[in-house]
This record gives structure tokens, C-alpha cells and sequence, in this order.
């Protein structure tokens, strides 16, 4: 056994992560007058929320009209019908709320002349279910939107007493024999001391796990550290098979270009100087859903019409727009691209390549955010203690692909609906848990063997081979081929794991040891994407399966289960898709006809 000393800190709850959704689940709690921790491996204004650009999803109806229900239309068509009906009309029917209660928190919102909220298209973001034309539906500040959102949202959980643990990296959760979720280990990366939270509710708002890939959109800190908990703690994680690309990542570094570049008129060509998407996408053309738009990128250039010489990205125009929109709408992408691609936006196009943006896929939960332990029985059974909220759950809210826009809301519309869970649920009166000191032993023995692992592999060339095979093997399109590969190499890389090499034993800031740990983060996350992808025989949204090009709903339409608790095997099973909305249509709520699934075209 591993022989740390350690700090005790008894809480209501613990939220690890400050993100978006970590600090509105964190100034929810604390509002309500739980004892509230939130510990965060970074700063939290420097949690990868901040690279948020474009804008937060509601149907405010300030530039023309709106409504929850087209929203939810919108969301269920965009998740190709994969998305839990309940937890989608949540999401729809809350938005508004929450983005006034950030706006009255105190976000500094774009504003229309009359001093509304401005709001921009996004893909995929209709009227009349599907049947009129783009609505403005994204609320901005400016292009800084998730900045914005950070600053305001950090604020103000300080304000109300939260008390946060920054730089603290998590280790492992602590479960009892029975499986109640009693906080979470942590190492102080500053101080190189440990820590033991115990709280009546532990929320993962880790983020995504974007870095399983060469090439993203996502912050180097985006390592699934909450799926990579869950799986040890042998819970499962769930459509990990669902990878959105970004159709407008910077060729070559990856940076994002707003979706909102392309709703303030912005429009995509070819080496022909086509605007293809009118092709593939008569109606909604470069507004169509991203998982669409980055396939015909792809498509183009396969076919040998990218620009460049080599023929390998594509170009989009902003070089039409008023340099006066450019300024006050889009800066910071405008920033963006003169230093990472050195164009300047009002002259030349930027060159653009699908990149790797956001995960599907997650912790299972509900739509309270309460973690999902599915039994054959029992497919939606609560893992008690438990809570994930934003990228690192999946609600399902998404389904199988996520619109843009959606993110900023579901960070904050389920980071509320958990802070309103934990108000029901959580006993501020009753004592903090006795951790069981078996669970914390295991996490400090982790711990210490990889901080002295000896093996003969370094940890960056590890994570290189596993960023590269996925890079490769669970792409924008997939086949039998590339997926079986996948899965067979990824096995290997997974074997060698336990033979790692961490060259610095020390505890503090010991960033070989954390990126190690980072590691054994992104491992979990990504076999189980492959696995889980390998056996999806279909087509539904960001899983294109060259294979099997269509949609199968009589076999398909369901969630993916994946439980991984060592690094190399992965089991899975399934759960089916909820199907009822909340609210009755005679009570206002969507016609279910409304949502019934067909032909997914823009
Ligand atoms: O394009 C963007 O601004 C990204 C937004 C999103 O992923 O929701």
C-alpha cells in the first residue's frame, strides 16, 4: 500500500471541473446553501469553455420569430433521432430561462439596436419545424462568447461563498462496497499535497476527451479525466462512437473558426471556387448541421477539388463581408486566423479542414444530470451520488450529433437542472460520508505506480501513436476495414500501458506524471469510441459508415453501453432511446408526429 498523507474536506458536494457547466452547477449549489467545493485542474477562467465562440443557443425570438418546440424540432433532427425525447425537450424548453439568468448574472451579450440580446444562425437552426427558413437563434458576445460566459459564471459562484481548489488534479472517485459515489481524490499539482473530498454528491464536469485525437479543436487540457474515472469505478460510458468534427477548424493548427462566421454570411468553395454546399445542401447550404458540412468538405476534397498544393483543405470567405461586421462581430476569429494562418479575413480566405470539436458521447445520465448505472432490468437506474454535466455527460441530448450552439445551453441548462437535483436530494444537515478508505488506498496505489513506473515507453510517444490511430481509424468516415484496424491497434497501444516511463518522481508541478495521469484518462474514452464504433452497423449522425450508409432504426436506434474498467477490454450492451416528452402536446408540448423520425436533409 502507497503511503501518502492527506487532507480531509468534508462537503455537500464536490464539482470537479469549472467549466461552463462545472460553474453553473457550482453557483447553483451554492445558492441553494450546500457546502460547495469545486476543484479544477486549471484556472477556472481558463477552462476550455473559454474557447467557446460563436454563441449559446435559445429561443429568445429577438430577430424574428421562435419557439421552444422548433427548437427541439431542430435538436431531435439534428441528433438524427438518437437524442432521449425528454432530456431534448428539457434542453429546448429551459434555454431561454437560462440565458436570462446569465444575462441578469451579468454576461455582456452582443445587443440589437433596441438593447435585446443579439442573436445569430447557426447550422442546422430552422423555422417551422424544419420547413421555413435559418433562424437567429445564437446568442453572442461578440465571437467570445464562452469567455464571456466564464467570467460572469466564476463570479459569481465566488459571490456566493463556493469555494474553489484550483489546480487540483483529480485522481480517482471514491466508491463504496456498494456503490455510492463518496467524493473524489485529488493531488495538489501545486503544493505536490493529497486531498480527500467527501461529499454526499460528486459532479463531473471534466469536459470532453478531444485530445484522443491528432488534430482538434479542443484545449490540451480536454483528456475525458471524468470518463476515465467512470470507467475504473466500472461504470459504463455511453455513444462514445458519436465524434463531431468542426467543418472549420484552421488547416494546420486546428484552431477554431466560429460556425458563427458562416451565419454572419461567410460560405465555403472548393479549387473550382464552387460553392459546393448548394449542392449537397440546396436549402440551408453552408447552414446546414456540421456533421453534414464536414462530410461534403471531405467529399470534395477525396474527389480532388481541395485547394491548396495539395489539394487537402478548403477555403472560406469572409472577404465579402463589411469589415465593420468583421470587427464587431467575429474579432477574435479574425485574430485567430491572421496569426494561425496568416490571412488577413477582409482580403483572403482562410483555409479550413474538418477538426475534431466535440463528444457525443459520455457518462450516461438523466436530464437532472444524475450518472446512469443501466442494469438489464432497469435501464435508467441512478448510480447514487453521482452527477456529470456539460461534454463530460451525455444526457442523451445530442444523440448523434450535436448542432452548434447546443453546447453553451447544455452547460448551462444542466449544470442548473443538476444544482436543482442536488437541492432535492442532498441533506445539508446530515454528516459528509465516511469514505471508505479501501476505494482511497486503490487511488493512491494508482497513483504511485504510475509515478514510478519504469517501463520503457514514454507516455508522449504512447499518447502520439493513440491521437494518430484515431486520427486514422475512427475518422469523419469509417468502414469495416478502418474500424476493425482500429480497434486491433488500439488494443495493442492499450497493452502498453503498463510498461510506461515517468521520468520525474517528485510531487509538485510534476507535469510527466500528470500528463500520465491525463493518459490513463484518454485510454478508456478512446478504445471504448472504437469498440463501440466497429459494432455500430449503421449511419446516424457523426458515425458515417461507408458500409452501411443508411440510418437502421429498427436495429440502431438505441444508445451504446461501454464498460472498460481495465484498459484493453471493453464490453458492450445497449439501452433504448427515451421516446416520451415531458409535456403532453394537448399541453402545449410537441406534436410527436412533429418528431417522428424520416429523412434527415437540409
Ligand atoms: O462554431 C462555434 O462557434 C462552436 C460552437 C459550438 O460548438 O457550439
Amino acid at each position: 500500500m502507497a503511503a501518502y498523507d492527506f487532507e480531509t474536506h468534508e462537503y455537500d458536494v464536490v464539482v470537479v471541473g469549472a467549466g461552463g457547466s462545472g460553474l453553473r452547477a457550482t453557483l447553483g449549489m451554492a445558492e441553494q446553501g450546500l457546502r460547495t467545493a469545486c476543484v479544477t485542474k486549471v484556472f477556472p477562467t481558463r477552462s476550455h469553455t473559454v474557447a467557446a465562440q460563436g454563441g449559446i443557443a435559445a429561443s429568445l425570438g429577438n430577430m424574428g420569430p421562435d419557439s421552444w418546440q422548433w427548437h427541439m424540432y431542430d435538436t431531435v433532427k439534428g441528433s438524427d433521432w438518437l437524442g432521449d425525447t425528454d432530456a431534448m425537450e428539457y434542453l429546448a424548453r429551459e434555454a431561454p430561462k437560462a440565458v436570462y439568468e446569465l444575462e441578469h448574472y451579468g454576461v455582456p451579450f452582443s445587443r440589437t439596436e433596441e438593447g435585446l440580446i443579439y442573436q445569430r444562425p447557426f447550422g442546422g437552426h430552422t423555422t417551422e419545424f424544419g420547413e421555413g427558413p435559418p433562424v437567429q437563434r445564437t446568442c453572442a458576445a461578440a465571437d467570445r462568447t464562452g469567455h464571456a460566459m466564464l467570467h460572469t459564471l466564476y463570479g459569481q459562484s465566488l459571490k456566493n461563498n463556493a469555494e474553489f481548489f484550483i489546480e487540483y488534479f483529480a485522481i480517482d472517485l471514491i466508491m463504496s462496497e456498494d456503490g455510492v459515489c463518496q467524493g473524489v481524490v485529488c493531488w495538489n499539482l501545486d503544493d505536490g499535497t493529497m486531498h480527500v473530498f467527501s461529499a454526499k454528491m460528486t459532479v463531473l464536469a471534466t469536459g470532453g476527451y478531444g485530445r484522443a485525437y491528432f488534430s482538434a479543436t479542443s484545449a490540451h487540457t480536454c483528456t475525458g479525466d471524468g470518463g476515465g474515472m467512470v470507467a475504473r469505478a466500472g461504470l459504463p460510458l455511453q455513444d462514445m462512437e458519436f465524434v463531431q468534427f468542426h467543418p472549420t477548424g484552421i488547416y494546420g493548427s486546428g484552431c477554431l473558426i466560429t460556425e458563427g462566421a458562416r451565419g454572419e454570411g461567410g460560405y465555403l468553395t472548393n479549387s473550382e471556387g464552387e460553392r459546393f454546399m448548394e449542392r449537397y445542401a440546396p436549402t440551408y447550404k453552408d447552414l446546414a448541421s456540421r456533421d453534414v458540412v464536414s462530410r461534403c468538405m471531405t467529399l470534395e476534397i477525396r474527389e480532388g477539388r481541395g485547394v491548396g498544393s495539395e489539394g487537402d483543405h478548403i477555403h472560406l470567405h469572409l472577404n465579402h463581408l463589411p469589415p465593420e461586421t468583421l470587427a464587431e462581430r467575429l474579432p477574435g476569429i479574425s485574430e485567430s486566423a491572421r496569426i494561425f494562418a496568416g490571412v488577413e479575413v477582409t482580403k483572403e480566405p482562410i483555409p479550413v479542414l474538418p477538426t475534431v470539436h466535440y463528444n457525443m458521447g459520455g457518462i450516461p445520465t438523466n436530464y437532472w444530470g444524475e450518472a446512469l448505472n443501466p442494469t438489464e432490468t432497469d435501464p435508467d437506474a441512478v448510480a447514487p451520488g453521482l452527477m456529470a454535466v456539460g461534454e463530460a455527460g451525455c444526457a442523451s441530448v445530442h444523440g448523434a450529433n450535436r448542432l452548434g450552439s447546443n453546447s453553451l445551453i447544455d452547460l448551462v441548462v444542466f449544470g442548473r437542472a443538476a444544482a436543482i437535483r442536488a437541492g432535492q436530494v442532498v441533506n445539508a444537515e446530515e454528516p459528509s460520508p465516511r469514505v471508505n478508505s479501501a476505494s482511497v488506498e486503490r487511488a493512491f496505489d494508482r497513483f504511485d505506480g504510475l509515478r514510478n513506473a519504469s517501463g520503457g515507453v514514454r507516455t508522449a510517444d504512447l499518447r502520439l501513436e493513440l491521437q494518430k490511430t484515431m486520427q486514422s481509424d475512427a475518422a469523419v468516415f469509417r468502414t469495416d476495414r478502418t474500424l476493425g484496424e482500429g480497434c486491433q491497434k488500439m488494443k495493442s497501444i492499450a497493452g502498453k500501458m503498463t510498461d510506461l516511463s515517468v521520468t520525474d518522481r517528485s510531487l509538485v508541478w510534476n507535469s510527466d506524471l500528470m500528463e500520465t495521469l491525463e493518459l490513463t484518462n484518454l485510454m478508456p474514452n478512446a478504445i471504448a469510441t472504437v469498440v463501440s464504433a466497429e459494432a455500430r452497423r449503421e449511419s446516424r449522425g457523426a458515425h458515417a459508415h461507408e458500409d452501411y450508409p443508411d440510418r437502421d432504426d429498427v436495429n440502431w436506434r438505441c444508445h451504446t453501453l461501454a464498460w472498460t474498467d481495465d484498459h484493453d477490454t471493453v464490453r458492450l450492451s445497449y439501452r433504448p432511446v427515451h421516446l416520451d416528452p415531458l409535456t403532453p402536446a394537448d399541453e402545449g408540448g410537441i406534436d410527436l408526429a412533429r418528431i417522428a423520425p424520416k429523412a434527415r436533409v437540409y
